[in-house]
Order: structure tokens, then sequence, then C-alpha cells
């Protein structure tokens, strides 16, 4: 089991040309794949491709593939349960897994209190099961959500997201009763603020012009906010801006939801990214990493909160038991030793990068927490026009050297690796990602 990249054939390989090419008839052409990676097993922080070749993965599934892919253990824990019974609906029936995760997730989830969990099997689910509940819970039907964020992609979810304009596009109308508001980004702060002002700027803007002209607080069910954008190009928000947010909506009586589906689940250093700030939610949905690969999302929310009836909501592969096992395993993966990974080896990658950005004219940001971390690349640092082709160049040229990255927002490439990964690993992708930036800086 090599833990470093190793190519030994043009990519794509035959193998993969010919898969991709099966794929391309039968599959929805609704998919982004940045570059043609054809998987055919994996370990820890490594991809193996159909023809041989070897990968460094800091993309992990989309930040899904938290203790590495097919941690022994979590593979276990599957297999014990799917030898036991593979499905029973937890929303009909009763199975410990599920329980026992629910009880997990309540000593977890940084609310005090008792907290119920609803399930799910996606992120876009666990986003719909928030929106539902905060209407329910406080009989209000309006949402606000943030210019920049992704939450999803069913038609409740995606009236939240505001990242590209083509994941709307031809899908209108959307659901009524969403505003959007500017989201605290210190490399490019919005509404004419500085860095340091625009944690205050984007506060102001809700209260004194979404909330004066456009939407009664008092109608407001919950804003629900990414503590670090996932999508949107792994910007991370400022505490203040968080902290902000809590006081407006406590004083509105409107519910918090965070939206921890990317930055959740160990992967900035805490278990749950609003762990930073302090901030107590309401509501706190994940997915992603939380079964290490497995579908799961889940929305959890203070118990006084989550009152609905029976029938009010459910679903029938959510909480799936394999599915839970998985996450329990993961869990206590994440706890013994994966978070504090993420902090240690996170710090290690991102000083790695920074020193990679001072010889880089075309890296103007670095940023992120623990295993999370955003490079954000520019034409030029003084205007900050945005690379995007040569973002995407920089993703292919990266792959063609053996590390699976991708890309986040307009020009970001995100480092979203397993939570396993080594300081040695982190090195080799410095490493790659520098030559990849040699290539590009040099073909422009
Ligand atoms: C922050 C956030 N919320 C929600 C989602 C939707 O998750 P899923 O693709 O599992 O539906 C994503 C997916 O990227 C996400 O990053």
């Amino acid at each position: 089991m090599i833990s470093t990249p190793r190519i030994t054939t043009a990519l794509p390989g035959p193998r993969a040309a010919a898969l991709i090419a099966r794929d391309r008839r039968v599959v929805s052409s609704s998919y982004t794949r940045s570059y043609p990676l054809v998987m055919a097993r994996g370990w820890g922080s490594m991809v193996e491709d159909v023809d041989g070749n070897v990968f460094l993965d800091c993309a992990a599934g989309i930040a899904v593939n938290s203790t590495g892919h097919s941690h022994p253990l979590v593979v276990q824990a599957i297999v014990d349960q799917a030898h036991k019974f593979l499905h029973m609906s937890g929303t009909d029936f009763y199975y410990e897994p599920q329980v026992r995760l629910a009880e997990m997730l309540e000593r977890i989830t940084p609310m005090s209190g008792d907290v119920r969990t609803f399930f799910g099997n996606s992120g876009t689910e666990a986003i719909e099961a928030s929106i539902k509940l905060a209407r329910y819970a406080t009989g209000r039907q309006n949402i606000i959500a943030f210019f920049g964020g992704f939450h999803g992609r069913t038609l409740g979810s995606l009236s939240l997201t505001a990242s590209k304009a083509v994941q709307r596009r031809g899908f209108g109308p959307l659901m009524p009763g969403v505003y959007h508001a500017f989201y605290p980004d210190r490399y490019r702060p919005p509404l004419g603020s500085t860095a340091e002002s625009c944690a205050d700027a984007c506060i102001d803007y809700i209260e004194h012009q979404l909330f004066t002209q456009l939407v009664s607080p008092d109608e407001v069910a919950a804003i629900v906010v990414e503590p670090i954008q996932g999508e949107g190009g792994y910007i991370v928000a400022p505490e203040a801006f968080l902290q902000r947010l809590r006081e407006l909506t406590r004083k509105h009586g409107i519910l918090l939801v965070v939206d921890e589906v990317q930055s959740g689940m160990g992967r900035s250093g805490r278990m749950f990214a609003i762990e930073h700030t302090g901030v107590e939610p309401d509501v706190v949905a994940t997915a992603k990493g939380i079964a290490s690969g497995m579908p799961l999302g889940v929305a959890m929310a203070r118990a006084d909160i989550m009152t609905w009836p029976p029938g009010a909501h459910a679903s029938t592969f959510g909480g799936n038991p394999v599915s839970c096992a998985a996450a329990i395993a993961t869990i206590e993966l994440l706890q013994d030793q994966l978070i504090a990974n993420a902090t240690s080896v996170g710090a290690h990658l991102i000083d790695g990068l920074r020193a990679v950005a001072e010889k880089h004219p075309l890296v103007g940001d670095v940023r992120g927490r623990g295993l999370m971390i955003g490079v954000e690349l520019v034409r030029d640092r003084v205007t900050k026009e945005r690379a995007t082709k040569e973002r995407d160049a920089v993703v292919n040229a990266a792959f063609q050297r053996g590390l699976l990255v991708l890309g986040a927002g307009k020009n970001a490439v995100r480092f979203s690796p397993p939570l396993v990964l080594t300081r040695e690993q982190a090195d080799e992708a410095v490493g790659i990602f520098d030559e990849a930036l040699n290539e590009v800086e040099r073909s422009v």
C-alpha cells in the first residue's frame, strides 16, 4: 500500500477512457467532472484508478471520506451491520444503531440541553428538514441565506443556494420567501467594507436594510448560514459575524440554522466549525463526512424545537442502519484522533501552502481551518481579478501529477483531504501544487 502518487500512463489511461465513453452515453449530463479520474479502489488518503495510477487524494469525494478510504473499522462496522439487516425504515420501526447514533449526536452537537435528530440521506435532505422544521416551529415563512452559499439542489435547498447561476437556471420558480444577504468575505469585503469591518457591515445590512425595507424580522423563520462557505470558495466567516448573527436572531425569535454539511464532522479541527466561535445554534445540519462515504444527512435541533407530530416529516431510507453503523464508527475515530490530526496536519498544510503562495503571483489568498483550506487564484494581486481559467488549469495540472484537488467558487482551489492525511502527505501535496502553479504560470 504505497502512500505517495505514482502515475504510469497518460491520463486518462486506456481503461479510464473506455469507461468515460460508456458513462457519457448513459449517465446524466448534469454532473461536473473536473478531470477524468476513474476510481478502482482507495486506502487512507490514496486512490488508485482503473489503469493502476495512484493519486494523493485532497478531494475526498467532495469532503466526504473523513476517515480515509475504506477505513478498516468503518468497513467492519458496515459488514457487521449488513450481516444483521440492511433496512427496516427507522421512521416506522425502531433499531439500535439509529438510537445510539442520535444519542452520540446529542453529546457532540454544540447545543446545550436536549437535542433530537432527524435522519435523511444527504446534505440537501438535512437542509430541507431544517427549512421545514423552522417554518413549522416558528409559524413563520421567510428564510434568510447568503450570497455564495451552497445548501443543495432540491427545490427548497436550491432556493437558498446562491453559489452559481447555472445551479438555479431553468428551475424556477423556486421557493418563495427567501432573501439573500452578504457573506463577510475578508478577502473580498462586500458593501464597501474592509476586512476588519465586513462582519459588522453584513449584519448591519440585514438589520437596517433587509429588516426595514424587505421583510419584517417577526416573519423570518430562520437564518441559514455556513460557518465556512464550502462551494462558495472555502471562505471563513469572522467569529464576530456569527456571534452578532446569534444576537440578532435571538432578539427577533429567529432560528439560527448552521449548515455544517461540508464544514462539520471534524474537518475544521473541531467537530463542528461553529464551535470555533462559541455560538450555540438552534439547528445543525450535517452530512458528507458523517458516515465516511455512506449516505446519511442529519438535522439536529434543540428538543423544544423539534416537536413536530408523527407524519410531519420522514424519509424511507433516512437513518439506514448500515449508514448509522458507519457513522458511529466514524465519530469514534474522529474523537479518538482524527479531529486532532485535522488541526495539526491542517496547520502544517496551510503553512506549506502559504510558503508556496509567496513564490506565485497567481495566488491571492490562502485561508481555512483544519483540513478545510482554500487557495484563491487571481490574475493580479492588486485588482484581485479572478483567475478562473488558470484555476481550472492548476486543478488539472495537479491531477496530471497525481494530486486530486477540486475547485471551489469561481477561482479557488480547495484542499479537503481525508482527515487521516499525514504531514508527509501534506508536504507531497504542497510540492505537487507548487509544480502545478509553475506550469500554469509559465503558460500564461
Ligand atoms: C454546505 C453544503 N450544504 C449542503 C450541501 C448539499 O449536500 P448533498 O450534495 O449531499 O445534497 C452541500 C454539498 O456540497 C454543501 O457543501
